[in-house]
């Protein structure tokens, strides 16, 4: 591209950048909606296509841009198609800290490529600032989103009390004030190469001690938090860089990283601090909840068939469960059969059911069950006693009315399905274990209940196979 100048081809990149931003604008709005969502994902694919290939007009050196290119693409493309629907949260995991690794070492390379950064002044402070930070929100981001990878997936086991675990959580409180005094004390008084390569390493080692004190079931709104912070470090990158189209994409995934982790708090009923730094495990401990609170009584699938067929209307609520059994298409054969009988069939989903945001609206959607039958708890609840049969499948926290009546246990407040208002519930799980938040659930012991133990999808089965029969 030598016919054009350099102020020409940055102003063309400007502008790639600038359709680029409103694509992935455009691409996001659009996940918003289940019947726009894959075009949405198309395009925010696209504008990222866009914007990386609109780099190489003026790249001195395309090969190794291309084999990075070529390179993620066949990594992340096999990790892609292999990864089961159950696993994505940790495959988003992994992707998060590639992101904080990508951001953690453009900063280290401005650190060393820039000689500023060696004699700060009150005039360069901001550019020096904004590369410590973004080395470290990169920096954690990286080494916190590995060890969510493997808390999620249970490859590490460390209990939050051991001493590594305190080791790690001390090298994280130190890197914090360690960033602040490299940032702003070190550079004025010496060369701040030694404290940089020791921010370095407790950046790295900090991020571990970030994570890991954090429950492995609270993973999924740390993955969240952390692909916010992905976002933030991104935008700092793309300020560094003066990369406008890296500065919008870093602002959107921040912010919709930041809006996730704060709309899943809001639907369990606990802050952000209480997951970061309390857990379920402390404040579950003096609950009573734990104990098992009487008989239960179990149905076989022909009963449970016979109470079904008779039913004019049925809530299904689906959880973690019905994920773990992939059960989602008898669970809208079933559904069919119950409309063909006539009976108004409508499906429950609770915000937080299952391990990651959208989980119960991604699998149903998988099966072919209509958007317009989906209803959110607000909706379901104040006619709840109007429902004939409520069948939970694979669902337990988010139907547990400890949450509403009993004040001292972990989940009181978090808002839930009220199906035990219902005439009649189906509790369909293999055992009497309890859910993510390990409480004993007082649904599976109330008269209106019965217990439908099994495999989900081999339960939904037998009673698709009753109805066609
Ligand atoms: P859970 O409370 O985790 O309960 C799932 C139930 O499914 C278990 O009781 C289990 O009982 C049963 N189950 C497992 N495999 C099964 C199978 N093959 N067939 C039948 N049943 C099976 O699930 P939930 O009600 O969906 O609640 C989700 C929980 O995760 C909430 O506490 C929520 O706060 C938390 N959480 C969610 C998210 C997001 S974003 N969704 C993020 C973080 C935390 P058995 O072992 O006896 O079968």
């Amino acid at each position: 591209m030598t016919f054009l100048s350099e102020t020409e081809i940055t102003a063309i990149q400007n502008i790639i950048y600038i359709f680029s931003s409103i694509l992935f604008i455009t691409g996001i709005k659009m996940l918003g909606k289940e019947d726009t969502a894959v075009k949405g994902n198309f395009f925010s694919a696209l504008a990222m296509f866009i914007a990386v290939s609109i780099t190489f007009i003026d790249v001195v050196n395309p090969i190794i841009l291309l084999s990075g290119i070529a390179l993620g693409a066949v990594v992340g493309s096999l990790i892609a198609l292999k990864v089961k629907m159950t696993s994505i949260p940790e495959m988003v995991a992994l992707f998060n800290g590639f992101g904080g690794l990508a951001t953690f070492l453009i900063a280290w390379s401005e650190f060393d490529s820039n000689p500023i950064t060696f004699s700060v002044t009150a005039g360069n402070l901001f550019q020096h600032a904004l590369v410590m930070t973004t080395l470290y929100i990169g920096g954690v981001t990286f080494t916190g989103s590995l060890v969510a990878y493997a808390k999620l997936s249970e490859k590490i086991k460390i209990a939050k009390t051991s001493i590594i675990t305190k080791i790690f959580t001390t090298i994280f409180y130190i890197s914090l004030p360690f960033l602040l005094y490299s940032t702003f004390v070190t550079p004025f008084a010496v060369p701040s190469f030694g404290f940089f390569t020791v921010l370095l390493v407790l950046t790295l080692l900090g991020g571990i001690g970030f994570v890991l004190p954090i429950g492995g079931g609270d993973m999924p709104v740390v993955i969240s938090l952390l692909n916010s912070f992905s976002g933030i470090a991104a935008a700092f990158a793309g300020l560094l860089l003066s990369n406008n189209v890296l500065i919008v994409a870093g602002s959107l995934v921040g912010a919709s990283g930041l809006i996730l982790t704060v709309i899943m708090a809001k639907a369990m009923n606990r802050s952000i601090s209480n997951i970061l730094f309390v857990g379920y495990a402390s404040s579950s401990a003096s609950s009573s909840s734990s104990e098992e609170q009487g008989e239960v009584s179990p149905i076989s699938v022909a009963d449970a068939y016979l109470i079904l067929e008779s039913a004019s209307s049925v809530l299904i609520i689906p959880g973690y469960g019905m994920a773990v059994a992939q059960a989602q298409h008898v669970v809208r054969e079933l559904g069919e059969l119950l409309e063909d009988n006539g009976t108004e069939v409508k499906y429950g989903i609770h915000p937080v059911a299952g391990r990651m945001p959208g989980h119960m609206n991604v699998l149903l959607a998988e099966a072919n069950v209509p958007y317009d039958v989906l209803a959110e708890p607000d909706d379901v609840n104040p006619t709840m006693d109007a429902v004939d049969v409520a069948v939970v499948i694979g669902a337990n926290d988010v139907v547990n009315p400890s949450a509403t009546e009993e004040p001292g246990s972990p989940i009181y407040g978090m808002p839930i399905i009220e199906v035990h208002n219902a005439k009649t519930v189906f509790v369909l799980k293999r055992s009497m274990s309890s859910g993510f938040a390990g409480v004993q659930n007082p649904l599976f012991f109330k008269q209106n209940t019965r217990m439908l133990f099994g495999d989900a999808k081999e339960s939904i089965g037998g009673l698709v196979s009753e109805f066609k029969d």
